[in-house]
């Protein structure tokens, strides 16, 4: 235990009165959290001014880099004409030039938008409004969703039913409501012996199984597509989507797609619906949206499901938050957007990409896997060809420990070690934070 006189006199008043997210309080009697004072490009700096690698983008969030003078303007330029309204019988134009531009860059089938203010939120809307529109439509009878046993959605009680996810559903599982989960893609172990690289998405059958023998009663099926961030970045290939999408159109079920992680530009594409000619029902956004400044969700869908709750008053769409729309939020997301689809900007991904790739090599010879979507990357550590090490180990928090000695704040999944950095980080940036990843994941190793 730290004692209290050793720990700056805030971070004492953080330990008396926080709850923080995700977070076993009694670990901070050994390493209290650190008290980020600012931060800069993809750099945090606490308030005894060490430095700190931003790997994981403040929770998958940050494109640009922190405190970036474009976003910083946008933002202000807002906040002097006005910081919040309510956007029921009022809208604003930040609020009408994102949803223009969302269309504008996402496939053509989407043409509205809804706002609400984060990606659990976003999953809520799109679940409740596939609900209600089977209800409007003469299927009242589908009232369940598909999803992967590896799929994390949120954490609010409607995106939980939707988790597959033990740790994050387990306690709360009596309240849930009683979706169908499917084992889904698992290509480190999988269970075919083939590779993500050649398979044909063999791996599908089980999901074309619960939907062919529950089309009646399925409204949709949730997934995210081409990685499973909370599940340990778990990657799987394209051709999987294709056949759900293709499963989904032939049995008259929603496709949702979650790209709250993998959005604008983390696979290197806007979008993965875009990049591979895909057509969801719903398109879930957030994280990215804002490059990390301010809380922000969208959900996109059809004129075809917008117009089953046109007309009637009883037909409308019950849902609001606050929030939802938030002008400055609006502001900074046009601004991301701008920043995002100018001067070729996502081609400047490409040597980036190929500079992860070439860094994992790093990592050879570690038992485990190394994978890469786009500028998404991960290194799943195992005690032996597949076997986990035991949770008790607790090998992944080790290494987060040792990235703080060395300048790194990386929060691994369990035993998987993963970098989303922000966007903006360069080819050396990425040379310095792969090695200096390695070196951690290798002291904690050689200590047993
Ligand atoms: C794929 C996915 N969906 C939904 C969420 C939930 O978003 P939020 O934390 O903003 O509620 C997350 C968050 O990590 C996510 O990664």
């Amino acid at each position: 235990m730290v004692p209290e006189n050793k720990i700056d006199s805030d971070i004492v008043r953080d330990l008396h009165r926080v709850w923080h997210p995700c977070t076993q309080h009694k670990d901070y009697e050994t390493v209290p959290p650190i008290l980020v004072e600012r931060a800069e490009g993809i750099y945090l700096y606490d308030r005894q001014g060490n430095r700190y690698l931003d790997v994981i983008a403040s929770w998958w969030v940050n494109l640009f880099g922190h405190n970036h003078p474009r976003l910083n303007e946008a933002l202000t330029a807002q906040l002097d004409k006005m910081a919040h309204v309510m956007f029921a019988g009022i809208t604003h134009q930040p609020a009408i030039d994102l949803a223009d531009a969302l269309v504008r860059l996402s496939p053509k089938g989407f043409g509205k938008v809804f706002f609400s203010d984060n990606g659990s939120t976003s999953v809520e809307v799109a679940l409740k409004m596939s609900l209600q529109y089977w209800r409007q439509t003469g299927k009242a009878e589908k009232t369940q969703f598909a999803y992967l046993k590896g799929g994390y959605h949120g954490e609010t009680l409607g995106a939980l039913s939707v988790c597959g996810l033990d740790i994050f559903r387990t306690k709360f599982e009596k309240v849930l409501a009683p979706n169908l989960p499917v084992d889904g893609p698992d290509c480190f172990r999988c269970p075919y012996g083939l590779q993500r690289e050649s398979c044909n998405a063999e791996c599908f059958e089980p999901m074309e199984k619960t939907l062919c023998e529950n089309a009646d009663r399925v409204a949709g099926v949730i997934v995210e597509p081409l990685v499973q961030g909370a599940a340990g970045m778990m990657m799987y290939p394209p051709v999987y989507l294709k056949k759900l999408q293709a499963i989904c159109e032939s049995l008259e079920i929603h496709l949702i797609f979650d790209e709250i992680a993998v959005g604008f530009g983390r696979t290197g594409s806007l979008f993965v619906c875009e990049a591979h000619d895909l057509q969801p029902t719903f398109l879930c956004l957030s994280k990215g949206i804002t490059s990390g400044y301010l809380p922000l969700s969208a959900t996109l869908t059809s004129d075809k499901i917008y117009s089953a709750f046109y007309g009637d008053r009883s037909d409308l769409f019950i849902h609001s938050h606050s929030y939802s729309a938030n002008p400055l939020a609006c502001a900074v997301a046009n601004e991301t957007l701008k920043m995002l689809t100018e001067n070729n900007f996502l081609q400047t991904l490409k040597p980036k990409i190929a500079a992860i790739k070439e860094g994992g090599k790093l990592f050879d010879g570690l038992a485990g896997e190394f994978r890469q979507t786009g500028m998404i990357a991960a290194m799943e550590l195992v005690k032996d060809k597949k076997e986990k090490f035991s949770a008790d180990k607790r090998v992944g928090y080790q290494i987060f420990l040792e990235g703080l000695k060395r300048g790194l704040f990386l929060r691994p999944l369990g035993d998987v070690v993963y970098f989303i950095p922000p966007l903006v980080i360069t080819e050396e940036e990425i040379a310095v934070m792969l090695t200096t990843a390695r070196d951690c994941i290798h002291a904690v190793l050689k200590k047993g």
